[in-house]
């Protein structure tokens, strides 16, 4: 049986700078369509498995920098599996055992149609359950960061906030920002495209410019 044919074959992962897979799906706040995030920023994430330690702690970690997300204009959308069911008894465990509210929907795809779109099942690692994926999704439905963890490593939720912060900086300003970059540092001016600009830097003596190639500077 060629790939096509095998029942667990699947689309290939969305890649950066494709259109978002649409999807209709039932979620632990109703039916939600990936047009309902049209003109906001989503963050929308898989976990392997509900009432699971390491899950858990991710989705303190969401829960916690939710505020963040939504004051960088990005929302939140979790994805398993499991039941809705299933769904709405863990996060209402993590209420009483952590009392932390999780106040995002959570897609329950046991027929595991979206994951499948999304490349969320990778078969070598588990044939039933989602990776942990992450997928930055621009308000344009434009995917812009793609990230897989394997079933035993939680993911820094911090580092998914920042990434976020740094695509919306890219996108408001034109440029690029440096390694481990957080709000409120330097960014980086892109490169002169010829030599006349190359000259022209060097000549300006700009502090900020370390060598004609780079330069930082504040944004805004
Ligand atoms: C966890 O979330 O703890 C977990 C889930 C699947 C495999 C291993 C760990």
């Amino acid at each position: 049986m060629d790939q096509a044919e095998s029942s667990d074959a699947q689309p290939r992962m969305p890649r950066i700078g494709e259109p978002a897979p649409a999807f209709e799906a039932e979620t632990t706040q109703g039916d939600l369509r990936l047009d309902d995030y049209a003109g906001s920023w989503l963050v929308f994430f898989s976990h392997p498995a509900d009432f699971t330690p390491v899950c858990t702690t991710e989705f303190l970690a969401f829960a916690k920098l939710y505020p963040a997300f939504k004051e960088n204009g990005c929302e939140l959308l979790g994805l398993s599996t499991d039941s809705v069911y299933s769904h709405i008894a863990w996060v209402r465990n993590i209420e009483t055992v952590f009392g932390v509210r999780i106040a995002f929907p959570i897609v329950a795809d046991a027929g595991r149609e979206v994951a499948r779109a999304y490349g969320m099942i990778m078969p070598a690692e588990s044939g039933t359950e989602a990776v942990r994926t992450v997928f930055v999704i621009d308000d344009r439905q434009i995917v812009r960061a793609v990230l897989s963890y394997p079933m035993t490593t939680g993911r820094s939720v911090d580092e998914i906030l920042r990434l976020v912060q740094a695509l919306r900086a890219t996108d408001r300003h034109g440029v690029a920002t440096p390694a481990g970059w957080l709000p409120g540092d330097k960014v980086i001016v892109a490169p002169p495209r010829t030599q006349e600009m190359a000259e022209e830097r060097v000549k300006a003596g700009d502090p900020d410019c370390r060598d004609w190639y780079f330069c930082l500077r504040t944004p805004g």
